[in-house]
């Protein structure tokens, strides 16, 4: 029987953007699925439970133009166990800025992944403004392209989809320096130490 494991490749996987992003999947996925994080409590059961799943939906964001290191670790050694049950991998990411686009070279890197190793790359669907968008009026816009990801994925109709927030750049950067200026602000950081490499050393997440 066909089913689905999600893996949600996001470093802050609890408190994720790609955690709502997975829960939306499997609202709208009529073929069974089963949630991981690859850093989650659960990620040591992954490597043996994945023979099981016919199909696995990676869910994670974009960092620093490519995949998150939990993410590549996993994928590392998912290679070195072999892939016995052969499944066919598809992409759900969302990265923070605006245009989808800037996903693609993570994309490819998954597809490389696949090539390597024998798999079939299915289906992907790409997000900009991932940060923000579910908490906007635009909600509506991703909840129906992850329904298509969910059918199409069913069907075996390997598709390539994006979304974004319909925004002039200029409008996306306003609204976006005004979130993370009063983000800032609540948690005591000023804009002017936002924009230092400083901000890397803070270990307490606020
Ligand atoms: C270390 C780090 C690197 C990031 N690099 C990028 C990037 O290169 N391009 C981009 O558009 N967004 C980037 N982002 C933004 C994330 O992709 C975005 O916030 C995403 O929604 C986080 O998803 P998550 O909550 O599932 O981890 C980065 C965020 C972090 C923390």
């Amino acid at each position: 029987m066909e089913k689905i494991m999600i893996l949600n490749g996001s470093p802050r996987a609890p408190r994720s953007n790609s955690k709502q992003y997975a829960a939306l999947f499997e609202k709208y996925s009529r073929l069974p699925t089963e949630t991981f994080s690859v850093t989650g409590p659960k990620a040591g059961e992954i490597g043996k439970k994945i023979q099981e799943f016919s199909h696995v939906l990676l869910v994670f964001p974009l960092y620093a133009d490519g995949l998150p290191v939990p993410l590549l670790r996993f994928l590392k050694e998912w290679e070195q166990n072999g892939f016995p049950g052969k499944p066919t991998v598809s992409v759900l990411i969302n990265c923070g800025f605006l245009e989808p686009e800037q996903n693609d070279v993570a994309i490819d890197m998954v597809k490389l992944f696949c090539r390597k190793n024998g798999l079939t790359f299915g289906s992907v669907l790409k997000i900009g403004s991932g940060e923000a968008i579910l908490q906007t009026p635009f909600r509506w816009l991703v909840e129906r392209k992850i329904r298509r990801l969910a059918a199409n994925m069913e069907k075996g109709t390997w598709s390539v989809q994006r979304v974004t927030m319909p925004l002039t750049k200029n409008m996306f950067l306003k609204a976006s320096t005004k979130y993370w200026e009063s983000y800032g602000k609540k948690n005591g950081i000023p804009r002017d130490e936002m924009a230092t490499m400083s901000i890397e050393k803070e270990t307490n997440v606020r």
